[in-house]
């Protein structure tokens, strides 16, 4: 579990949008998971990001008319499943997340913590082996964004997940196995140990 820091503009977005082959480097070789992702074609890239990758972001971009098991069952029914399997899948990743009991609700009806673990079911249904989150606790207060840090702990272990985490929380960051920080043009790995506690950024 690799937690990415660094202040606003340093590029931490932009180092996961390239990694998960939402957008191309201008310069260099980009690897993820043993493949030069920036040498991809179009689709490669897209057939890629949709078998290895979850993504997660600060804001969750749920479709609001649409129930928390048609949004987390979106993906399977873009690969083909049929809409029984789909739903299924979608209510057991539900009840992993927590959230049994509002599967029929509309995303838009739900919580920011609500709405994140949906994001995470989500991003997770698929099967991927690696999970991007971008500020997945950004938008929310501190007691629930300790709780959808420790779903993504979990989840993380359970699933046997790569995960990079960005978060401005150091805090968070300190309990990731890793920690990259983005500086002025320059990553360099530091021990979760050395960051100060509070935020950052
Ligand atoms: N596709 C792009 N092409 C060129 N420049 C970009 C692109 N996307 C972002 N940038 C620029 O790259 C820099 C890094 O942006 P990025 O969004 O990655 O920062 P960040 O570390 O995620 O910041 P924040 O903490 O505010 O989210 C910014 O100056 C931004 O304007
Ligand atoms: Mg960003």
């Amino acid at each position: 579990m690799l937690a990415i820091v660094g202040e606003s503009g340093a590029g931490k977005s932009s180092l996961l949008h390239i990694l998960g082959t939402l957008d191309r480097a201008s310069a260099g070789d980009v690897y993820c998971a043993q493949i030069p992702v920036g040498k991809l074609a179009d689709d490669a890239a897209a057939e890629f990001r949709n078998r290895e990758i979850g993504f997660v972001w600060q804001s969750h971009y749920l479709l609001p008319e649409f129930t928390a098991q048609e949004n987390v069952a979106m993906p399977l029914l873009m690969r083909g499943e049929s809409q029984r399997q789909a739903g299924e899948k979608a209510a057991e990743w539900l009840r992993e997340v927590g959230l049994d009991d509002r599967k029929h609700h509309r995303a838009g009806e739900l919580s920011g913590g609500e709405q994140q673990r949906v994001a995470l079911a989500r991003a997770l249904v698929t099967g991927p082996k690696v999970l991007m989150a971008d500020e997945p606790t950004g938008d929310l207060d501190n007691r629930t964004a300790e709780l959808i840090f420790e779903l993504v702990q979990r989840l993380h272990r359970d699933y046997r997940l790569t995960s990079l985490i960005v978060t401005h929380n150091l805090d968070f960051a300190r309990r990731c196995d890793r920690v990259l920080r983005l500086h002025k043009d320059q990553v360099n790995e530091v021990t979760p140990e050395s960051l100060a506690t509070g935020r950052m950024g």
